[in-house]
């Protein structure tokens, strides 16, 4: 199976508001498989439908560095949110490169549905809770950006992204028609989502 393209930072796609799934079909399984694989390829922890072009209410997560089982969540709501409010470095595959200190709830409890169509409600805390609530608001159209509160660095980093971009999609440009596979490197620290 191959990684799917990656939406980046610019795409209207990420400022859409997803369809939620209506039914859990063969072709959503196939989708999420495929989420998995764009995940592990790019070295994130998760990843949202929308990331990779599909305006659905799909996330995927992957913690299996961190001795966390990989899951999916179908439809999430996050019912609750609670515990210390607390600040840590994050990044996003849509907006490679750029990392900047984002506040969130520690703990939260999440519901939806899994790729088999069963209903799931989780209890997660610290890192996982942080990238449930960074994909489920990848749902909404939100991005990390949009809770960083030094809005001065914010700018200096977006500009620097931009270029960085324009150098993607050149490269994107240059193997689609080389007919290969698109490939990006994305640099980790706790993880991109
Ligand atoms: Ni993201």
């Amino acid at each position: 199976m191959a990684a799917l393209p990656l939406t980046y930072y610019g795409d209207d796609l990420l400022r859409t508001i997803a369809e939620p799934v209506k039914k859990v079909s063969n072709d959503i399984r196939k989708l999420i498989a495929l989420m998995f694989e764009t995940c592990a390829a790019e070295k994130g922890i998760g990843l949202a439908a929308p990331q990779v072009g599909v305006n659905k209410q799909i996330i995927v997560l992957d913690l299996s560095c961190y001795d966390i089982e990989p899951f999916c969540l179908i439809n999430p709501v996050i019912k609750r949110r609670f515990g210390a409010i607390e600040t840590a470095s994050e990044g996003c595959l849509s907006l490679p490169g750029l990392f900047m200190e984002v506040a969130r709830h520690q703990s939260v409890v999440v519901a939806g549905r899994d790729s088999k169509g069963r209903f799931n409600l989780l209890e997660a805390s610290d890192l996982l809770a942080r990238a449930i609530q960074h994909e489920v608001d990848h749902l909404t159209g939100r991005l990390f950006i949009d809770l960083v509160e030094d809005k001065i660095q914010l700018a200096n980093e977006l500009a620097h992204l931009e270029s960085k971009l324009a150098e993607i999609r050149l490269t994107q440009a240059k193997e689609l028609q080389q007919g290969g596979v698109i490939t990006a490197t994305n640099p980790t620290v706790a993880g991109v989502l």
